[in-house]
């Protein structure tokens, strides 16, 4: 089975092809960094217009690098939701143009569960597994039951964990996207020169605070004499946000472990995803935690983890198997909760 992905929910311009035995044909990636750089963040009109002007020839490229004809596809996916409704459209409306010409299934995909099941394309792992979900607007810990069933064991109450990263790096002039800008700065820090909070580190539960970190990491600037940030001040600060933010994360994952114990005694896999799974040091605390838990630790690598258009075309992939397919007026949602999936309609002319 060979399936065409396509990803336009941010600001990247995606397409792939990925075939039902993990290989990835091809995995194409187009970032619209240069266009938003002068706004210091997103701008979704800009997106989306760029999004129509380079898609055709993203997919061209996919195609081609992959070596496959339209008649070669056994379906063609699209991140349907949620993201900045505009690009969705694009992206949405060019797949379902090419299941209609090729008479080919069309698959709406959760970008989210684009970034669940990824750790699926790259190591053979089972279900239930346990996921930590990180990226630039979502923050939950879930338990990945099957394609289309999560359970959420806990999320943010304020803030995203990547929009903490990018607020953070703002504050310290460090541009965008913050995550990469952060981590790079980190390297270079000497812990124990400031303080900041773990929010809810020690409470009971999954959940996530952001917000006051922040809150601290601007109160801390502000009183740095004449409120200067030299170069030594950011790459301090830098690790004194990653090291909290690990702080943190390392002792809501244990906790989930527990949750994920005791409803599933013989689950053996803790997964992490999205763009912040790319940060290293996140990396390491949660495999030391695996480790400690008895538990395998999978995070795909880095180019996996930020957003592409394999793990669309991969989700697409595991949605056909289970004839979970969409139909052409499916309408995108900017707006749309993984463990609220709406139920797809089976199939009739799905190629074995
Ligand atoms: O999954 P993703 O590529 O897009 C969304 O679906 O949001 O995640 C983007 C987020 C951004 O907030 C970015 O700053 C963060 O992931 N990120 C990182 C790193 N690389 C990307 N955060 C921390 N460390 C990184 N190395
Ligand atoms: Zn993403």
């Amino acid at each position: 089975m060979k399936i065409l992905g396509i990803e336009t929910s941010c600001d990247e311009t995606a397409a792939a092809v990925v075939t039902d035995d993990r290989v990835i044909l091809s995995n194409i990636v187009r970032s619209q960094l240069d266009e938003h750089a002068p706004y210091g963040g997103i701008v979704p009109e800009i997106a989306a217009r760029a999004h129509v002007s380079t898609l055709d020839y993203i997919i061209t490229r996919a195609m081609t690098s992959a070596k496959v004809e339209y008649e070669e596809l056994d379906g063609v996916a699209a991140t349907a939701g949620p993201g900045l409704i505009g690009g969705v459209i694009v992206g949405v409306m060019t797949a379902k143009a090419i299941a209609l010409a090729r008479n080919i299934p069309f698959l709406a995909i959760n970008h989210l569960e684009g970034h669940a099941l990824t750790a699926r394309l790259t190591d053979d792992i089972h279900f239930p597994y346990l996921l930590l979900l990180v990226s630039g607007g979502h923050t939950q810990i879930l338990i990945v039951e099957d394609v289309g069933c999560y359970k959420r064991l806990g999320t943010t109450i304020d803030d995203a964990i990547g929009e903490a990263f990018d607020k953070t790096a703002r504050m310290l002039g460090l541009g965008y996207p913050g995550g990469p800008a952060v981590e790079e700065a980190a390297k270079k820090g000497e812990l124990g020169k400031f303080i900041l909070p773990r929010p809810l580190k020690g409470r009971n539960g999954c959940n996530f605070s952001f917000s006051g970190l922040k809150t601290a990491i601007r109160s801390t600037i502000e009183k740095l004499p004449e409120g200067k940030l030299s170069k030594s001040n950011i790459r301090n600060l830098s690790l004194e946000f990653q090291t909290a933010v690990s702080d943190v994360i390392g002792d809501r994952v244990s906790n989930a472990v527990s949750e994920y114990k005791n409803l599933y005694p013989k689950g053996d896999t803790l997964v992490i995803a999205g763009g912040v799974a790319a940060n290293l040091s996140i990396r390491e605390r949660l495999s030391h935690i695996a480790e400690d838990k008895g538990l395998r630790f999978i995070a795909p690598p880095q180019n996996l983890c930020t957003d592409n258009a394999a793990m669309i075309a991969w989700a697409g992939v595991e949605r056909l198997k289970q004839k979970l397919i969409d139909d052409l007026d499916f309408s995108p949602k900017p707006r749309w909760p993984l463990d609220a999936d709406a139920p797809s309609m089976p199939y009739a002319g799905v190629k074995s």
